[in-house]
């Protein structure tokens, strides 16, 4: 497995894997995971070459804090990806990823803004512009993204669609520990209480879809979810939202279309997400 550092390393090695047939990017922030593995399992199917990045990306954390917190482990990622039979993994610095004088955002202006976006304002101009400059760097044909970040996958959508960018988006589905928490760098981070209690967030989406047996209304089934997730104490509920599960649209009134429950959860001061797709009975 090549591990390059800088921009021309990276192009020097694709040009070459290129030669010999189709390449699949999974971009990764690292402390590397079965979702993520999952990712690269998907892309070697695929895929001639699958290769990989690994950058804890600034410009798409709001708050110092959780950028320093963010955990890292390149040591242990490196040997996973190898064994797994990745040809080459990007692991650029801040310095060699951005210009000093970088002045070029891509955003998706409505999506970037709602849900997620909006509890954390410009987390999305950061992926969209992040995964536009991967896309440029390594032009693969196909890239992986999870089902996990649903909001991330439809900006990432949206963007290339709009863009015109040359590669195919794939979703891959939401990899979960034997309790049903999704996995996520983030977990390494809760407490062993808060690690107790996480679950919670997926067992509410269960019960939820059992739910839709009684056909509520997308606002009794969030207050359901709000409810059950409320009765942990070290939950602290940012947002339940039900949206149309394409379009993220609003829904009001009853569920007649496949729909996402889309959790945002902290626990102090780790904020976990997930996601759901329910569809009506
Ligand atoms: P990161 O959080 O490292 O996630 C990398 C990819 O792994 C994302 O596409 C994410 O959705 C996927 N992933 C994470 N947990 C998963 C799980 N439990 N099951 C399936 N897939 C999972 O998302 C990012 O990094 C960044 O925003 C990035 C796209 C790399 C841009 O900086």
């Amino acid at each position: 497995m090549k591990i390059c550092h800088t921009k021309q390393e990276l192009r020097t090695t694709l040009t070459e894997l290129r030669r010999t047939g189709s390449i699949g990017l999974v971009p990764t922030m690292g402390y590397l995971h079965d979702g993520h593995m999952s990712l690269v399992q998907h892309a070697l199917q695929e895929n001639d070459h699958t290769v990989a990045s690994i950058f804890v990306n600034p410009t798409q954390f709001g708050n110092a804090d959780d950028l320093t917190n963010y955990p890292r482990a390149l040591e242990d990622d490196l040997p996973l990806l190898r064994e797994a039979g990745v040809a080459a993994v990007f692991t650029p610095t801040p310095d060699i990823m951005y210009h000093d004088a970088a002045q070029t955002i891509v955003e998706t202006t409505d999506l970037a803004n709602k849900l997620l976006g909006a509890l954390r304002p410009g987390h999305f101009r950061g992926v969209a512009t992040v995964v536009t400059k991967l896309f440029n760097l390594f032009q693969p044909d196909r890239a992986y993204f999870g089902e996990k970040d649903y909001q991330q996958l439809a900006v990432i959508r949206t963007m290339v669609r709009d863009l015109d960018i040359p590669v195919i988006v794939r979703g891959v589905p939401t990899v979960r520990h034997d309790d049903g928490l999704a996995m996520s760098s983030r977990n390494s981070r809760l407490s062993p209480d808060a690690r107790a209690a996480a679950p919670i967030l997926h067992q509410a989406c269960l019960a939820a879809q059992d739910r839709m047996a009684d056909r509520p209304s997308a606002e009794e089934l969030s207050q359901f979810i709000h409810d059950m997730i409320g009765t942990e104490p070290l939950a602290d509920v940012q947002s339940v939202d039900i949206r149309n599960a394409e379009t993220l649209e609003p829904i009001n009134g009853p569920i007649t279309q496949p729909a996402v429950i889309l959790l945002a959860i902290t626990f102090d001061p780790v904020l976990l997400i997930d996601q759901f797709v329910i569809t009506p009975n």
